[in-house]
């Protein structure tokens, strides 16, 4: 038998493999994500994700330091504050955590790219990303709140806001609440197609924001929808979104894909706490190999075509790389 097209031919060898190789990830374009706390002095392990801690602001400076030096020029945060209530009046103090984190991190390493989550489910008492009206998560009222924020947060010297609250018109609002206090050139960073997923269970557990009755479904997107997902792209870059999200991203790889064909944003992929957590209990039983497992997961997120991808394998990965 004559075999012409032998493709093992380019995959003899450490060498060729590493020329024929279509995907390359590097440090640069990973967001670690961090969750910092009140307190002092703590640096405090995650149950629910092993190998993740919390920090208190005096603390955090010295984990993205430590980050830096292996390549990781960006990081994601998430605030759990001391005091919770109806408002989430926490989340846009210019006292509160987020702001407090951005100073010692801009100290520590001013170089540092500081994105921070704008939401409200942290910081309220029942654990919904907006303002309770009724039954229901009141749209118009939360958005003031969420711009808020995003003045707070940019006040304190974040380079970028992601809101992720799942609000119509949070981009928009932002966005105006930014321009009018002169942050013209803070970036905004939408989760636009945020889907209702079982996934975030871990992040919940973490920062404490389960709701305290009902769910997330009329506000985060339905799992069944990747048309819509679209739908929710193009209305965050009309608003003025420069960096749009996709998230979870491993059970959501198609939608990232199709963005990238539709849209010329970055396209930001969120791999979430739940994603990180299978991966690592199945690593804890000896099952697969974690580091490798993750290497992979990382490259399909980046195959299907996002830029830049927020990951709590960022640290491990970044090592070996
Ligand atoms: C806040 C927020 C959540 C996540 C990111 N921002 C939780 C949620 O929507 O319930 C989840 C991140 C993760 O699971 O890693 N709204």
């Amino acid at each position: 038998m004559e075999i012409k097209s032998r493709s093992r031919r380019l995959r003899g060898s450490e060498g060729l493999r590493s020329l024929m190789s279509e995907t390359k990830l590097s440090a640069g374009e990973l967001v670690a994500p961090i969750f910092v706390r009140y307190g002092k002095g703590i640096v405090e392990p995650i149950a629910s994700m092993p190998g993740i801690n919390r920090y208190s602001a005096d603390k955090v400076g010295d984990y993205v330091s430590a980050l830096a030096e292996i390549g990781i020029k960006s990081v994601l945060l998430f605030g759990i504050p001391r005091h919770k209530d109806r408002l989430g009046t926490a989340a846009y103090s210019d006292e509160g955590i987020i702001p407090k984190a951005v100073s010692a991190i801009k100290d520590a390493v001013p170089s540092t790219v500081v994105m921070a989550d704008v939401c409200l489910c942290e910081y309220t008492d029942h654990g919904h990303c907006g303002v309770i009206r009724g039954t229901g998560v009141d749209n118009d009222m939360t958005l003031p709140l969420l711009s808020k924020a995003a003045v707070a947060y940019a006040r304190a010297g974040a380079d970028v806001v992601a809101p992720s609250a799942m609000m119509d018109g949070q981009v928009a609002a932002i966005r105006g609440g930014l321009d009018a206090a002169g942050y013209k050139d803070t970036v905004i960073m939408g989760y636009s197609a945020k889907y209702a997923s079982e996934f975030y269970g871990p992040f919940r557990s973490a920062a404490g924001s389960t709701p305290q009755f009902g769910n997330r479904k009329a506000y985060q997107m339905d799992p069944a929808n990747a048309r819509e997902a679209m739908k929710e792209i193009e209305l965050d870059i009309k608003e003025g979104a420069d960096i749009v999200m996709i998230k979870p991203a491993l059970a959501y790889l198609d939608v990232i894909s199709e963005a990238r064909r539709r849209f010329n944003v970055p396209i930001a992929a969120y791999n979430v706490s739940g994603e990180y957590a299978m991966l690592k209990s199945a690593a804890a039983n000896g099952w697969i190999d974690g580091d490798k497992a993750a290497l992979e997961v990382l490259l399909s997120i980046k195959r299907a075509g996002a830029d830049l991808i927020i990951t709590y394998h960022a640290e491990t990965i970044a090592r070996q790389l």
